[in-house]
């Protein structure tokens, strides 16, 4: 269905635990005070009934985000009740990969079709460091595993942070040219842990075309502006959340781990549909979907998201 702005919704992201076995210091604090508590969590019987009754109102896509989705122990039960839901006609996973040697294989056996992965750093202290507690080949076995498996293409979210990472553009890109993964390298928005980041962190996302400048323009796809070398087997992404915003064609809700409905990441409004059923939900999901913001805040150096909460309660 339509929003009041004449946008199609037809993409629903649902986060499904606002925990997380790593706390990247831009997105959730080290200790517990972002989490949800247990009895707030939706079931899986409250998610795929949601979902369902969303699917009716013509969301096609399904995106499984977290937290990290893949410490829920009923993901895969999830996943594969979402994925043979008819109407549904792509279940993706966004995760950070940590947990993918057990979970490559039921993943796509449960109807995943595919994976991003996010991934801020190629080097095994740095990793550590950002994560504050990940381990990089845990991640690049993961990586490994997935292709392995064929949840793919294969996208790897890069957070970019001035003064952490802008000076491994060029490393990420190097991994698109032997292999058919897509690099999307992320603006960081001023939201949760990172609002209070000095100036230098956030950097434009046109930065990769000037150290990349052999980048030729690719087709688009989704939210990201795509480019590739010209020998490249795999293709780079720009997602300039904050200095290009998407905003007039978003296709997307949310769902988060709570139970509420929100229709943009970026805004206060929420709408309960946790304990509806029927008609009641079904009018919940309607009125959430009519009236979901024409845009965003500014974000830029200065501002902040409207949004109460840190990123790993929303999911992305
Ligand atoms: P694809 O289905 O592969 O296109 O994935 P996706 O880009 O929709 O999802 P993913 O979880 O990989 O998100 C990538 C980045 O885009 C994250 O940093 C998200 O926070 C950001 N993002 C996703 N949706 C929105 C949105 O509606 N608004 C803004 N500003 N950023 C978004
Ligand atoms: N700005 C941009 N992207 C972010 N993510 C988490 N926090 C932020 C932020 N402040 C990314 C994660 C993940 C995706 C879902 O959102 O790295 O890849
Ligand atoms: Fe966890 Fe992802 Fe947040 Fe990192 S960015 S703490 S992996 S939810």
């Amino acid at each position: 269905m339509k929003d009041n702005y004449g946008r199609e919704i037809t993409y629903l992201r649902i986060s499904i635990t606002d925990e997380c076995n790593l706390r990247c210091l831009y997105c959730m604090p080290e200790d517990e005070g972002c989490l949800a508590k247990d009895s707030s969590l939706m079931s899986a019987d409250e998610i795929v009934e949601i979902t369902a009754e969303a699917v009716k109102l013509g969301i096609s896509k399904v995106r499984i985000t977290g937290g990290e989705p893949l410490i829920r122990p009923d993901v895969i039960d999830i996943c594969r009740r979402i994925s043979s839901l008819p109407g549904v006609k792509e279940l993706a996973v966004t995760t950070n990969g940590m947990l993918l040697k057990d979970l490559a294989y039921p993943l796509k056996e449960a109807g995943v079709s595919r994976l991003n992965i996010s991934l801020d750093t190629l080097q095994t202290e740095k990793y550590t460091k950002i994560t504050r507690k990940g381990n990089f080949q845990d991640v690049a076995e993961g990586i490994r595993l997935a292709a392995k498996a064929g949840l793919t293409p294969i996208k790897i979210n890069t957070v970019l942070i001035g003064g952490f990472n802008d000076c491994e553009i060029r490393d990420f890109g190097e991994l698109t040219r032997t292999d058919n993964v897509e690099v999307r390298f992320i603006e960081l928005m001023p939201i949760g842990a990172c609002a209070a980041f000095p100036k230098h962190a956030f950097v434009k996302g046109d930065i990769v075309l000037r150290e990349i400048p052999e980048l030729v323009e690719a087709e688009n796809s989704g939210v990201a502006r795509m480019y590739q070398y010209p020998d490249g087997c795999g293709r780079i992404g720009i997602i300039s959340a904050v200095n290009q915003h998407f905003c007039l064609s978003c296709n997307r809700i949310r769902l988060t781990c709570d139970g509420k409905i929100k229709p943009c990441l970026h805004s206060k409004e929420e709408v309960l549909v946790k304990g509806l059923h029927g008609e009641e939900l079904k009018k919940a999901l309607i009125g959430a979907i009519t009236n979901k913001p024409a845009e965003h805040v500014n974000l830029t150096y200065g501002y902040v998201s409207e949004t109460e909460r840190y990123m790993n309660q929303i999911g992305g």
